[in-house]
């Protein structure tokens, strides 16, 4: 049997195949942070495109912890009957659904009128690109993290999901608390390594306190941090050895399976590896334009030509060249270190790169997120005997760029016969929608009803 389609089988989980569908964040929800038709419509596309699991996006554990109205949340129990309705929705398609445990940190994009207080990180320094502030987290603060981490957890078990995924890469709270580059505290949280894994780690003993050792519990992970990727003057934050020894401790801790991805931030010129659209994020930044101190810069940077393109070239140059499975070098050093399964994200979407990367012991699965915005039923195409899909995903970035205002979907006007065509995609995310209007025959028809 071809590996790709041999299931995968965790301590508490066993997954049909070995592709995951990425964590992707979209605003299709409500501004309250309840979840609606739009966002199980989203999630269906890809169980029906035959991934073994979907990871969901970003689920905020806190209000506090949001990145931007609009998200699904999980952090009271009126959530739960939301989540339990999705999580059967996918099931029906024999696919697993695993939601990400996640909290901003620092790095949040466009607070909301509910989200009361000022973003919370393990240092008091604004996030360095775009200037978000911050306050250095207190005692209280960080247990009643750790304790609302835990609920969540709680919650999703209670909603009949298959597991939780701890974000604990790309530069939110978790990473806040595990990189050199950003941790600045000199309390038991700071300093050495094994005090800023503690915060994560505390994480994952309140998670097993709460729901015990028989439910799916992932760690997403930047393996290396490149803090200083684009802002050369950052520290340059955790090497992939760190990050094995924490994944060592985690396991230890009751971690089933580990997430590889890469980059102390997000977006990072690493992740999502591939070009920087200025032209596109130009025209969607300026939502961000009050959330930080160098927002108004930055803006005017990708609003003016020669600046704009200088910092696209940058951006590139920091990227590097290699693009499909550019976190497989890192991703092979934690599976050597640990027993429990290793996914590994970034630009997977040829089905022979990825046959290569788990025989020859790179990882045990993949995770993708642009390849299956781009073609949602990719893994359609690799049972068909296909290496890539027709049409493959360009890594442009555009969907990233655009999700700030728009709905997710794919902006590459190039991959469809017509924009026509490029925005229906886009949106059938609201197709079938939350409440079908009537047509104008049927309104017709019961008006002469009436009358009659
Ligand atoms: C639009 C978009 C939204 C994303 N949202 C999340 C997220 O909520 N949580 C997360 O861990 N990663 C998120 N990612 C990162 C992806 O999960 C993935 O790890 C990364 O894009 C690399 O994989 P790819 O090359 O297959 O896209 C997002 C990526 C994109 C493009
Ligand atoms: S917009 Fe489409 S082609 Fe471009 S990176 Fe996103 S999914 Fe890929």
């Amino acid at each position: 049997m071809d590996v790709l389609f041999e299931p995968l089988r965790f301590r508490n989980l066993t997954v049909k195949n070995r592709f995951f569908r990425s964590n992707v964040s979209g605003r299709f929800d409500n501004y309250d942070g309840s979840g609606n038709q739009a966002r199980i419509n989203w999630e269906l596309k890809f169980a029906r495109g035959g991934v073994g699991a979907i990871i969901s996006s970003f689920v905020p554990v806190t209000l506090r912890g949001r990145i931007i109205p609009g998200y699904a949340t999980i952090d009271n129990d009126a959530r739960i009957p939301f989540w339990r309705e999705l999580g059967q929705q996918v099931h029906e398609y024999d696919c697993k659904f695993i939601l990400q445990l996640s909290h901003s940190g620092r790095q949040r994009d466009i607070g909301g009128v509910d989200q009361l207080g000022v973003a919370l990180s393990s240092t008091d320094k604004p996030e360095p690109l775009h200037g978000f502030p911050c306050e250095r987290m207190t005692k209280q603060d960080i247990q009643e993290t750790v304790q609302a981490f835990a609920q969540g957890a709680r919650r999703a078990r209670e909603a009949g999901l298959d597991g939780v995924e701890l974000h604990g890469a790309n530069g939110y709270l978790i990473t806040q608390f595990l990189s050199s580059g950003i941790n600045d505290r000199d309390d038991e949280y700071g300093g050495p390594l094994q005090n800023r894994a503690r915060f994560v780690r505390e994480i994952v003993r309140a998670i097993r306190q709460e729901v015990g050792n028989d439910f799916h519990l992932q760690m997403k992970i930047s393996a290396t941090d490149y803090n200083n990727g684009l802002l050369p003057w950052e520290k340059p934050g955790n090497t992939v050895r760190e990050s094995v020894q924490v994944c060592r401790w985690l396991e230890e801790d009751g971690v089933d399976a580990i997430h590889v991805s890469t980059g102390s931030s997000f977006p990072h010129p690493k992740n999502p590896a591939g070009d920087f659209p200025v032209v596109d994020l130009s025209g969607t930044y300026d939502s961000m334009i009050s959330s930080g101190r160098n927002t108004l810069r930055n803006e005017l940077i990708f609003l003016t030509w020669p600046f704009s393109q200088l910092f696209r070239w940058w951006w590139v140059k920091n990227r590097g060249k290699r693009i499909e499975g550019l976190n497989l070098p890192d991703a092979r050093e934690i599976k050597r270190a640990v027993n429990v399964p290793v996914i590994c994200t970034g630009g997977f979407q040829t089905a022979s790169v990825i046959r290569r990367a788990i025989t020859r012991g790179y990882c045990d699965a993949v995770s993708m997120a642009r390849p299956l915005i781009a073609n949602n039923d990719l893994v359609k195409h690799f049972e068909a005997g296909r290496d890539r899909a027709p049409r493959p995903c360009t890594y442009c970035n555009k969907c990233l760029v655009n999700v700030i205002e728009n709905p997710l979907g794919c902006y590459e006007e190039s991959r469809f016969d017509s924009r026509e065509a490029m925005i229906r995609q886009v949106m059938s995310v609201f197709d079938p929608p939350p409440f079908r209007e009537p047509s104008t025959q049927e309104s017709v028809a019961h008006a002469i009803s009436d009358v009659s």
